[in-house]
């Protein structure tokens, strides 16, 4: 099973992404952590992805695909994995067709996590893990960025029945048990 989290900065994709793979013992792919790994690498690519998303900006849309592609093909990967925050443009929606359809696999399922503004803008301001993109003219050019490049995205799958709503803005359990109702007949299909 395929399936990617979609939502504004601080809706919970992170978390769901980790309970998920929990729940469904599939991987948990996150873009934003990859790029946060090689940022921590200190290497002369980490500093330029950082110049990026310290801004609230997006990387490229080939470097994304490139990173999800190649762990796709980890051994790991194959019963499935939960992407998170791939793909996040239109352009990478058509990216990940060609990943997949090249590899015999298909999305079964994207879900967007919806939760009101004010509330993202205060998760984020408490997180607290001294991610540079976390202070507060950030946080406002993300949100910018994801309403400009992802609701796209999200329109997009509406419109070929992919997509599922789900209200972020509940406990984590809960959000946990709504994603797994809703997968349950992908689950089912295997
Ligand atoms: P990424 O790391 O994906 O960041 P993001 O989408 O901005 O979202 P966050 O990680 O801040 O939020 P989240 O939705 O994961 O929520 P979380 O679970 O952490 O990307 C970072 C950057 O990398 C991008 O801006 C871009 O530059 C680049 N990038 C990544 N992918 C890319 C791509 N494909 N193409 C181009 N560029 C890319 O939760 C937030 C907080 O709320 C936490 O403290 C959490 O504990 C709390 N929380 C979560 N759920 C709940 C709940 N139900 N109730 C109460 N609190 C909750
Ligand atoms: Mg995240």
């Amino acid at each position: 099973m395929i399936i990617t989290l979609l939502g504004p900065p601080g809706s919970g994709k992170g978390t769901q992404g980790k309970l998920l793979s929990r729940a469904l013992g599939l991987p948990h792919l996150s873009t934003g952590d990859m790029l946060r790994d090689i940022v921590a690498s200190d290497s002369d690519l980490g500093r330029e992805i950082a110049a990026v998303i310290d801004r609230g900006h997006f990387i490229s849309d080939e470097m994304a695909r490139d990173m999800v592609a190649d762990r796709l093909d980890a051994p790991e990967c194959a019963q499935g994995v939960i992407l998170d925050g791939f793909p996040r443009t239109l352009p990478q929606v058509s990216l990940l067709d060609d990943i997949l359809v090249v590899r015999e696999r298909q999305l079964d399922a994207a879900l967007l996590f919806e939760v009101p503004e004010e509330v993202l803008v205060a998760r984020i301001a408490e997180r607290g893990d001294g991610r540079l993109d976390d202070r507060p003219e950030v946080i406002a050019e993300r949100l910018a960025v994801y309403h400009q490049k992802t609701r796209p995205v999200i329109e997009t799958y509406r419109g070929v029945g992919a997509l599922q709503v789900i209200s972020g803005d509940q406990s984590p359990d809960a959000v946990l048990e709504a994603c797994l109702r809703l997968l349950q007949p992908h689950r089912k299909a295997g």
